[in-house]
């Protein structure tokens, strides 16, 4: 019987021979690739001015910086993350505040975020978990009352939609990662979405060391003509790493489509689960479905129980906040601390069949 595993990682057959093309015209670096591949973020998926760099975590880190969060400021996030949420902040030397989430869908709660505002507050950062879309209006709303800039942590919500409008258009910037089990990778890779073009432009200067690379042309000595005035990165994409990603975004709509039926499978299989409380999406968005969550009772047993199948169900990421290095102090946050302790995945992904999936179903059904 096969393993179905909880992830994938996704190659686009026309992969090789695009990879292959780059290796072997041997510009490896950041150029054309990455050029083609950020149009196609622009043109296929409504991303607006997108700026590849070579991770999520670095997407998120040069939002930051050029969102200008630094030491003294305070920024709010979910606890409900994977760390590099948090690191950032740290890394700008700002403290990071945690917000509660919804329990229904795992994202941050709008009204925690209003009891955590205070005079220090500069930025909130969202996280669309799962790929479900944050409750952006009113997000949006609370940013523009208090004046603060909205960064969405969208690594899990590629071809997400909000009210019609893609997750990539909405906010300040938006920050999305092409690791290797994401719906599209690049090996490892990321992009932010920036509404304001010049912030776009200062992007494309600091992912390469603070050059930008149009208008620092090489002289006769065969050097570039630079002379940096602020602190830049190697956070840039590369050619190989693009071609990857341009393979990949061949038909992502339909693969998309793919995991919103596995989606509807398991919604209708699963409702009225004895054990099981699905969360609970509005229908004014669509989610991405990287992740398949819900809540479960007996929750070690329900992992055993599918494991003795061939079936991987996993917590994906325990609340961040209880790491040291963020200081050690958790707040009480009441619907992060109800999730943690029944929040499980099942498999959802490109190789999840609808037999795979009814499989599961059946297997959920007969009891834990
Ligand atoms: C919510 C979230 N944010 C950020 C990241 C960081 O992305 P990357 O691994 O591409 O640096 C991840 C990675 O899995 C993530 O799950």
């Amino acid at each position: 019987m096969k393993n179905i595993s909880i992830y994938n990682t996704f190659i686009h057959p026309t992969a090789f021979q695009k990879v292959n093309e780059v290796l072997h015209s041997t510009f490896l670096s950041e150029g054309k690739k990455v050029q083609e591949f950020e149009s196609q973020l622009s043109s296929y998926l409504g991303i607006i001015n997108p700026l590849a760099v070579n991770s999520g975590t670095t997407a998120l880190h040069l939002a930051l910086d050029i969102a200008g969060i630094n030491e003294g400021d305070e920024v709010i996030l979910p606890s409900q993350t994977f760390v590099a949420t948090g690191l950032v902040i740290l890394q700008q030397k700002a403290t990071p505040v945690f917000a509660d989430i919804n329990y229904d869908d795992g994202n941050i709660s709008v009204e925690s975020i209003k009891q955590k505002i205070t005079a220090k507050t500069k930025a909130i950062i969202c996280v669309h978990w799962g790929g479900y879309p944050c409750d952006m209006d009113e997000i949006l709303a609370i940013a523009k009352e208090f004046n603060l800039i909205v960064i969405e942590d969208a690594a899990h919500a590629l071809g997400a939609v909000y009210k019609n409008n893609c997750i990539g258009s909405l906010s300040d910037y938006t920050c999305f990662s092409f690791q290797a089990i994401k719906h599209i990778t690049t090996g490892d890779g990321g992009a932010i979405a920036f509404k304001d073009k010049s912030k776009h432009n200062e992007g494309y200067a600091k992912r390469w060391f603070g050059i930008n690379r149009d208008t620092a042309t090489q002289t006769e000595l065969g050097e570039r003509n630079y002379n940096i005035e602020t602190l830049g990165y190697k956070y840039h994409l590369n050619d190989y790493s693009a071609s990857l990603g341009i393979a990949n975004l061949l038909e992502f709509k339909e693969r998309l489509s793919h995991r919103e039926q596995i989606v509807n499978l398991y919604n209708k299989g699963l409702e009225n689960t004895n054990g099981i409380k699905l969360f609970n999406y509005k229908t004014d968005r669509q989610s991405a479905n990287w992740l398949y969550g819900f809540h479960v009772e007996n929750r070690l047993n329900f992992i055993k129980k599918l494991k003795s199948q061939n079936i991987t169900a996993s917590v994906i990421h325990q609340r961040i906040d209880r790491n040291k290095v963020f200081g050690g102090i958790t707040p009480h946050l009441i619907n992060q601390e109800k999730f943690d302790l029944s929040q499980i995945h099942i498999p959802i992904h490109d190789n999840i069949t609808i037999d795979d999936a009814n499989y599961i179903i059946e297997t959920i059904k007969t009891g834990w």
